[in-house]
Order: C-alpha cells, then sequence, then structure tokens
C-alpha cells in the first residue's frame, strides 16, 4: 500500500486528474530542475508575507509530507517543497483535530500531528493549533461515551494533553471552533453543539481557561466562518460573535484572537463595512484577527479554468486588501496549497461540487502545482498591507462587582446585532 505521500507524489507526477505537470513531468524529479520563480528569494509568499512583517502560510496534511527527505536534505517531492518554500505558518487540516488524535476514550495518537511538528521545525515554520473543541470531527465513540457527568473533564483532559504536548511551540490554538449559529434560534446564538447539550455555554470558558493553563504562551483564538461578507445573515452572525467575545472579555475570559475562516464564496455577497467593522470592533477589545481558512468555492461560476481563475482571484484581492489594510490582522492562512488536495475537490464535501463535474480551482497553485492568477493577486496584496502593530493585551475591563451573566445579550458599539433596550452599557 503505498502511504498517501507516496500516493499524491506518484499521481502528480503521472500527471493525474488535469496532465499535471506541463512543464514537465520532470521538474518534480530532481530539484534541479524545480522552477525557479518560487523558489527565487522575495518571490515566495512567506517570503513576500515576512518582509511585511506578516505571516502567509497554508492547511497542511502531514501523511503527505516528506518529513524524512526533508530532514535528509534531499526531498524531491513537490509537494513538500512547495509547503516549504511557501508557508511561514502552517495548520494541520484535520490531523490535531479530535477524531484524529483520539482512537478510543483514554488514548491518543499523535503520529500525524507530531510528524506536522517535526516538519514545521525543520522547515523554520510556525504552527497554528486546529481544534481544541468543535462539534464536527468528533470520533465515533464520543456519542456513546460522553455524558453530562463527564464532559467537563474529558474537555479540559483533553485540552491539558493535546495543548500541553506542544506547550510553547504552537502560535496560536482554535480553542473553539464555530460555537455561533444563529440559525439554531437561541437568544445567545450558541449553536446546537453536542458540548452546549452536554455542559451549557459554560464550555466554551472551559475550554479557554485549560488551553491558558497547557499552552500559556500560545494566542487563544475563537474561529468561525461565515462573517466575511455584506449579507443580513452574516451581519447577524458577526454581531453574535462580537457578543460572545465581548461576553468572554468581561469575563476574565484568557482570549487574544478571533479567526475569521474566509471560505468564500464566488458570486456571493460582496465584502464591505461590516467586515471592516468587525475586525476594528476586535481591535477595540484589544484582540488581533486572523484570517484562518481562506479559499474561494467556485461552484457558481460557469466557465473553464480561466472563467475559475479570474473569480477566485478577484474575490482574494478584493478580500485581502479590505482585511489586510487593518493593522490587528497580522496573519493569512489558505485552506490548502494546491487545489489537488483541496478540500472543495474532495467527492464527499458536496458544496464544493461544480454542476460540470469540473474541479475547482481555489488556491494560489493548481493541480500540477503551477502558480495560478491568484498567486499573484495574493503577493500584491501583501505587498500592500498595512503592517501589523503588536496589539497590547487588553485592560481588564471594568467590572461594577457583579458576575456578568454569560446569558444576558448587551450593547456592542458599531455591532448590528440588536439588543435588549435594559442592556445598554
Ligand atoms: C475540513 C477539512 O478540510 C476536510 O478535509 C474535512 O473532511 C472536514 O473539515 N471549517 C473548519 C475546518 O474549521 O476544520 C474544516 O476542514 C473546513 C471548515
Amino acid at each position: 500500500m503505498p502511504t498517501r505521500r507516496e500516493f499524491a507524489r506518484t499521481a502528480v507526477a503521472a500527471g493525474l486528474g488535469a496532465g499535471l505537470c506541463s512543464k514537465s513531468d520532470c521538474w518534480l524529479a530532481t530539484a534541479a530542475e524545480t522552477p525557479q520563480w518560487w523558489l527565487s528569494p522575495g518571490r515566495s509568499l512567506r517570503e513576500c508575507a515576512r518582509e511585511r512583517g506578516l505571516y502567509f502560510g497554508a492547511a497542511v496534511d502531514p501523511d503527505r509530507l516528506d518529513v524524512e527527505g526533508l530532514a535528509a536534505g534531499r526531498s524531491r517531492d513537490g509537494y513538500t517543497t512547495l509547503v516549504n518554500a511557501e508557508a511561514g505558518m502552517v495548520v494541520a487540516e484535520n490531523a490535531m483535530k479530535w477524531k484524529a488524535l483520539r482512537p478510543t476514550p483514554s488514548t491518543f495518537d499523535f503520529t500525524a500531528a507530531d510528524q506536522l511538528m517535526r516538519f514545521a521545525a525543520l522547515a523554520g515554520q510556525q504552527v497554528r493549533g486546529h481544534n481544541l473543541c468543535w462539534h464536527q470531527a468528533l470520533p465515533d465513540w464520543f456519542r456513546e461515551t460522553a455524558s453530562g457527568v463527564n464532559a467537563r473533564q474529558l474537555l479540559v483532559d483533553h485540552i491539558r494533553t493535546v495543548a500541553g504536548r506542544y506547550r510553547g511551540r504552537i502560535h496560536s490554538w482554535d480553542v473553539v471552533n464555530e460555537a455561533i449559529e444563529p440559525a439554531d434560534g437561541r437568544p445567545d446564538a450558541l449553536r446546537h453543539s453536542p458540548w452546549l447539550t452536554l455542559l451549557g455555554p459554560e464550555y466554551i470558558e472551559i475550554a479557554f481557561r485549560a488551553a491558558a493553563e497547557a499552552d500559556p504562551l500560545a494566542r487563544l483564538t475563537y474561529n468561525d466562518y461565515g462573517i466575511e461578507a455584506e449579507s443580513p445573515e452574516q451581519n447577524v452572525k458577526r454581531g453574535q460573535v462580537l457578543l460572545l467575545l465581548r461576553r468572554l472579555k468581561v469575563r476574565g475570559v484568557p482570549l487574544h484572537a478571533v479567526g475569521i475562516q474566509g471560505h468564500l464564496l464566488a458570486g456571493g455577497p460582496a465584502f464591505g463595512p461590516g467586515l471592516v467593522n468587525f475586525i476594528r470592533e476586535a481591535a477595540r477589545m484589544g484582540l488581533e484577527v486572523y484570517i484562518t481558512e481562506l479559499d474561494v468555492n467556485t461552484r457558481a461560476v460557469p466557465g473553464g479554468a480561466a472563467e475559475q481563475d479570474a473569480a477566485v482571484a478577484s474575490l482574494y484581492r478584493s478580500f485581502l486588501s479590505q482585511v489586510l489594510a487593518e493593522p490587528n490582522v497580522p496573519l493569512v492562512l489558505i485552506w490548502g496549497l494546491t487545489s489537488a488536495f483541496s478540500w472543495l475537490n474532495d467527492p464527499g464535501e458536496s458544496w464544493g461540487h461544480r454542476p460540470d463535474g469540473s474541479r475547482q480551482r481555489p488556491l494560489p497553485f493548481d493541480d500540477r502545482l503551477e502558480p495560478t492568477p491568484t498567486f499573484q493577486a495574493i503577493e500584491q496584496a501583501i505587498r500592500l498591507a498595512h503592517p501589523p502593530t503588536v496589539t497590547p493585551a487588553a485592560a481588564p475591563e471594568p467590572n461594577d462587582g457583579e458576575d456578568p451573566n454569560l446569558f444576558q445579550p448587551f450593547a456592542v458599539k458599531g455591532s448590528p446585532a440588536p439588543a435588549s433596550p435594559n442592556s445598554e452599557r
């Protein structure tokens, strides 16, 4: 059985999918034949971002990386070379999720996650941790095993073990992922997640406090999607995310950043003041804003590769030019580097399916690991970025002695979400 990485290498070299490797199959064969344009100093996105004081990086699957080859200084694997050259920061696309780490209730399997840490150390890359608490990617045993009695211990033990293992080596952890879902109908807009059912709204605070104890140096992040575009739904969700962040800050919960996933939809609503106000509101709370999972879904864009590329590059341009103008946005991660391995081309992800069955091109490198017009769009946006300022830790919120109620909505200046009349501050 070939490993996934061997398969990927063979697939790329064999030109799987769309006739991979037009330049030559050979550029993957020897380092000397690797195209030099993205390896030359100053031309990689990693390098561009570093010059601007930012981090640029990508989600990766450690199983596809030739870690041993890199360690021995002789990797000829195209994907490994690309990740090494282009990403100044990496995040595990799946390898640090519960499902990957927790084969049984009492055991952990760190094989893939450790591989990623090793790769990043060899490549001089920062690592984001993703994620410690989410309603998805829970192991099959979770449903039968987790109960109101043991859930708190389960969550805290998991966070202590995972964040503790990598203590001091993680730039930032997505501590809680996707906790807000206004469509679920609760006044606090919390999603009906298993964690909410088992522990109540306090689960969020429990997770952040456990993460802070386990890794005091990591920047602790709340991460969510559907908060990018100018639509009524996304306006409401942005407001509710801000309310959640505000509640956490008021309660003194250790929270340093909010992650905007950035799974963008070509042909969807544009980006504008709602997004920018959200980032500024986060800055007023002393929070950094990370772009954590950027990609563009072209399922609604008719035409061929050129039409897709134009739509994707244009969305990256408009999104990144707005977010990178804000000084509290120090990093951009994209969800994969090449469409060859993008989740949007995964047959199981139905929202990625294009009606004509053609492959998505959501990232700066295509199925052949060649740059798409999106590469240049990202490069230009990074060059024009406002250099990030280090956000000082926010002073504790004034507290009149009462324990602020986590369930009570209150107004946040600039928030589009309505607040009850007696909750004005
Ligand atoms: C996705 C992965 O890319 C897929 O491979 C996996 O099958 C499902 O999860 N928001 C997140 C990510 O926070 O963890 C998700 O990643 C994409 C949406």
